[in-house]
């Protein structure tokens, strides 16, 4: 049987220890899913579109892996595109306790939906999508966290007058 595996996330922008895991877990499946939630309740500052072209182009490298929108709830996202497992990223301890509420939630709303956690490269231990934006929108330095194609499209969209965008 096809081992499908679904990524979820906002990916507000992508950084590089979103991919990082995405890398990885790829390797471990024979397809993975990135599911980019829709999620406007959390005013992202990239829209879906967005998010997922900046996603396309940063994985560009690996054809196993397939960008998607989704909305709803995640078990019956995974159910409807056949993935038996769910990746996360553990960053640090603190990731713990809401992934583990989540994971458990999940299992009993989708017994046989699994959810596999991989650590995050030490690397990439304290890094965030927020903390990258609110750096640069402060004039530091970012491009290190990110993606190439995510970097130039944060800084033109940093250049013009995002004031309001990032409030
Ligand atoms: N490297 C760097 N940063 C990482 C990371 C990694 N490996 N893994 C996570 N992060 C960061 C993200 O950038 C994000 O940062 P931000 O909060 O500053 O934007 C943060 O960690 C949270 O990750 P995110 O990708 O936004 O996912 P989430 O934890 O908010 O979860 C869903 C989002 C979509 C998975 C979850 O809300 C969901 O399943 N929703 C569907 C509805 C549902 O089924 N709800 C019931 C669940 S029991």
């Amino acid at each position: 049987m096809e081992r499908v595996g679904l990524y979820p996330g906002t990916f507000d922008p992508v950084t590089r220890g979103h991919v990082d895991i995405i890398e990885r877990a790829s390797r471990m499946m024979d397809r993975l899913i990135v599911g980019v939630s829709v999620r406007e309740g959390k005013s992202p500052l990239f829209d879906l579109g967005e998010r997922m072209s900046l996603l396309k182009a940063s994985i560009a490298h690996l054809d196993t892996v397939e960008v998607r929108p989704f909305e709803g709830l995640l078990v019956d996202y995974a159910q409807s595109v056949g993935a038996q497992l769910v990746v996360r990223g553990l960053r640090a301890i603190t990731d713990f306790e809401y992934e583990f509420q989540m994971a458990l939630m999940n299992r009993s709303l989708a017994p046989d939906l699994e959810t596999v956690f991989l650590m995050t490269h030490h690397e990439w231990i304290y890094l965030s999508s927020s903390l990258v934006k609110e750096i640069a929108r402060h004039g530091g330095y970012v491009e290190r966290f990110l993606p190439e194609p995510v970097a130039t499209r944060l800084a033109s969209k940093l250049g013009g007058d995002t004031t309001d965008e990032l409030a």
